[in-house]
């Protein structure tokens, strides 16, 4: 089972500005065509209609095979005032028409998906980490919150899971300390709920690539950039039960 991460699309209301995603997602389309994608937030700019409407239609070609979760951008214009018509509009706009196995507007719980293919069982466990604040000086922050993080734990010490190699993957960038605007502000709770219980961590926020290998007794955590118009992305490949983590050209 493979899959390619990528994130931080921020997708413009206009066709003009979305050349380069566009291009990008063209590639990843007709290159690997039975991938699953997964796009850790920031899909499009400042959560406007016009924008989700332009992602979906350029996301839409890899329904069945495409998982999201939102960004600080997806629900707040410029990424940092929140709006709950903006997250409704997520939901609205990519969660259901992509035919994901939940929203993130009503409960705020995370969202599972379950792949099988072969000897392998992958549980994709999706979160929502935007602070729902008014005030500016939230900035880009996150925050996954107690609600979300006690249905995350309860998932993850069900024992009925335990078979499952698992994939979690959300926006905001748990290990940021240097940057106050940008950091998730509940990190060190999630780490210490999902700390030797999964497989692979993804996310994006800080337009940076990296990875951590071990870290939290976590196989890999991978950060990706922006990746419209990047020569590369992370492929996940998972064969029974063995996780590897490569480069692949999405340029
Ligand atoms: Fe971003
Ligand atoms: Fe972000």
């Amino acid at each position: 089972m493979k899959f390619i991460h990528i994130s931080d699309l921020h997708f413009h209301g206009t066709d003009e500005k979305n050349s380069e995603v566009t291009k990008t997602l063209g590639n990843l389309n007709k290159n690997y065509p039975s991938h699953c994608i997964i796009v850790t937030g920031d899909i499009v700019d400042d959560g406007n209609k016009e924008q989700y409407i332009l992602a979906f239609e350029a996301l839409q070609h890899f329904k069945k095979r495409i998982f999201i979760c939102p960004g600080n951008h997806d629900f707040g214009t410029a990424g940092n005032f929140y709006e709950r018509k903006k997250a409704e509009s997520f939901d609205e706009y990519l969660m259901t028409p992509l035919q994901q196995n939940g929203t993130f507007s009503d409960d705020n719980l995370p969202v599972v998906s379950i792949i099988r293919e072969n000897n392998d069982q992958v549980m994709l466990i999706a979160l929502d980490t935007n602070l729902e604040t008014m005030d500016p000086t939230d900035f880009a922050c996150g925050n996954v919150g107690d609600k979300q993080l006690k249905a995350l734990k309860d998932i993850l010490s069900d024992s009925s899971n335990a078979t499952f190699t698992k994939i979690l993957f959300f926006h905001h960038h748990p290990f940021i300390r240097s940057d106050f605007t940008m950091e998730l502000n509940d990190a060190s709770k999630l780490m210490e709920i999902i700390k030797n219980k999964v497989n692979v961590v993804l996310f994006g926020h800080k337009h940076d690539s990296d990875m951590w290998r071990s870290k939290y007794g976590i196989e890999f955590i991978l950060a990706s950039n922006n990746s419209p118009g990047k020569g590369s992305a992370r492929e996940i490949t998972i064969e029974n039960k063995n996780i590897t983590v490569n480069e692949v050209p999405i340029d």
